[in-house]
């Protein structure tokens, strides 16, 4: 059991990093109301893996710490199945997801979130992560 247990971390753990946000940079200026490419990259995985979803939020904390996705996702932009594929050799695969920024968003720092679900390891485990990017609305 304990063992199990250790596996099933280790598992997870050495999945912890697979996914990552490759567009926006941080800090990115956008306007309310503007279009937004969200690059999703997941890098190929060791064993077996079996992509569920990805879902994209936004929300607005100009002069407030913003909260950590995992608790809020704010406003929902994308909410869908996650297909990432090789584009160009150098960069590992990924979806482009194009979002609009709702245009009554205000001005300042706002806070993408993106949850991504996917199934790992020889049991295809269920297993959540969450990403976030900081951008401005200007
Ligand atoms: C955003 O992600 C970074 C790590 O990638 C983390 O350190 C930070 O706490 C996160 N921010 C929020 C508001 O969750
Ligand atoms: C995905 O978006 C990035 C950033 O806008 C862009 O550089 C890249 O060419 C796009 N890839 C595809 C396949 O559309």
């Amino acid at each position: 059991m304990k063992l199990v247990l250790s596996l099933a971390l280790l598992a997870a753990s050495a999945f912890a990093q697979n996914a990552a946000i490759g567009y926006p940079p941080q800090g990115l200026s956008v306007s309310p109301g503007s279009s937004l490419t969200v690059q999703v990259e997941r890098p190929n995985s060791l064993t077996g893996s079996e992509e569920v979803a990805v879902v994209i939020g936004i929300q607005s904390c100009p002069g407030t710490p913003c909260i950590s996705p995992a608790d809020y996702m704010g406003r929902i932009l994308y909410n869908g199945p996650f297909n990432p594929q090789y584009h160009e050799n150098y960069n590992p695969p990924y979806e482009n997801f194009t979002v609009q920024i709702p245009s009554s968003t205000a001005s300042g720092t706002a806070l993408l979130g993106v949850a991504h679900v996917t199934l790992v390891g020889a049991g295809f485990s269920p297993w959540l992560e969450t990403l976030n990017r900081t951008i401005t609305i200007s």
